[in-house]
């Protein structure tokens, strides 16, 4: 059930879910936010709640400990493994003296609990303070959806380098599922293989574009690129885990790299990642001064590069290893 309350309409735009099994709580709930000004959708048990959650996307969710099928510290866990709800707010709501359902609803990544009976005050002021931390984030998420737009820009400014962030993402992704990566670096591969070059839009196209060979104080411009990124996505936090591969994908473990002339370990290991997969779609595209290479011309290119101690051998067999992996034929 959907309640729009229209009595504040500035705070209209909060969408909070209440699921609790007993009617007079959803109810109690349901009239005091609405009178508050959020749009409140509710459920009466946990089914309900997950699929509610889906097509409502709300801004808050309050759980009930004790619902019938999935209980809310369950639905509370399922929502923070996935990566569209787990930055959602969860408030469980618990008996007073019920210590071990606020363990567990800590484990399952609960953001606060309510203790019944919750006095009216408490209920507001809690949703409020959430309300806002969500806004916070989603106002955050979207400032990185204008970064990735911003790449895309950059991609676009130069037609050679067409679908490159967007492979360079999937092709990382799967190279740190080969060296066993999860969560959140996968996650910072797939973003850093769309961010990883931001930094050129502070690059003339004169320099970014030119159909030759750079001179020396043009190449000097183009290195800059690396720490302009940096720079630009360190005001956000969503971001910290990005911006090691942006600073520093071009290092090599020689230290020949820029921009800092790191060394071997030094560097990041998703930054030497991204360098691989970055170097090998960029040798195998067309570019203005030079036709795309064929695969086994980069590969090779890639295992001298590793032979000359640029290049980390483990992450370039696991990078050749996800190429080998999908030219396979499909086993059906
Ligand atoms: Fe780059």
């Amino acid at each position: 059930m959907v309640v729009d309350s229209s009595l504040r309409p500035s705070a209209a735009r909060t969408t909070v879910l209440v699921a609790d099994d007993t009617d007079s709580v959803r109810l109690l709930f349901q009239k005091l936010l609405a009178a508050e000004g959020h749009t409140v959708v509710t459920a009466a048990d946990g089914v309900a709640a997950l699929d509610l959650v889906r097509m409502h996307r709300p801004d808050v969710i309050l759980l009930d400990v004790d619902m019938p099928g999935i209980d809310g510290i369950e639905v509370c866990r399922r929502l923070k493994m996935d990566p569209a709800t787990r930055l959602t707010p969860v408030v469980l709501v618990t008996g007073l003296s019920e210590l071990q359902d606020r363990i567990k609803g800590i484990e399952a990544g609960a953001d606060d609990f309510l203790s019944k009976p919750v006095h009216p005050h408490e209920l507001r002021a809690r949703v409020a303070s959430l309300s806002r931390l969500k806004h916070l984030v989603d106002a955050l998420d979207s400032a990185e959806a204008a970064f990735v737009a911003l790449a895309l820009t950059i991609e676009a400014r130069d037609p050679t380098t067409k679908g490159h962030c967007e492979r360079l993402a999937a092709r990382a992704v799967l190279v740190g599922r080969t060296l066993g990566l999860s969560g959140d670096d996968l996650d910072a591969l797939h973003r850093g293989g769309y961010l990883h070059d931001v930094g050129k839009i502070g690059i003339p196209d004169s320099v970014l574009l030119k159909a030759g060979p750079l001179t020396d104080p043009e190449f000097a411009l183009m290195k800059r690129h690396t720490e302009i990124g940096d720079s630009l996505c360190a005001p956000l936090q969503s971001l910290r885990h990005v911006r090691p591969i942006v600073r520093s994908h071009h290092e090599r473990l020689d230290g020949s790299g820029y921009p800092n002339g790191l060394r071997g370990d030094e560097i990041p290991m998703l930054a030497q990642v991204v360098g691989i997969v970055d170097v090998y779609d960029a040798m195998t595209s067309d570019r203005p001064y030079r036709e795309a290479l064929g695969p086994d011309t980069v590969t090779k290119f890639l295992l001298d590069e590793v032979a000359e101690r640029r290049f980390s051998r483990t992450y370039v067999e696991a990078f050749l290893d996800t190429l080998r992996m999908s030219a396979a034929p499909l086993v059906r």
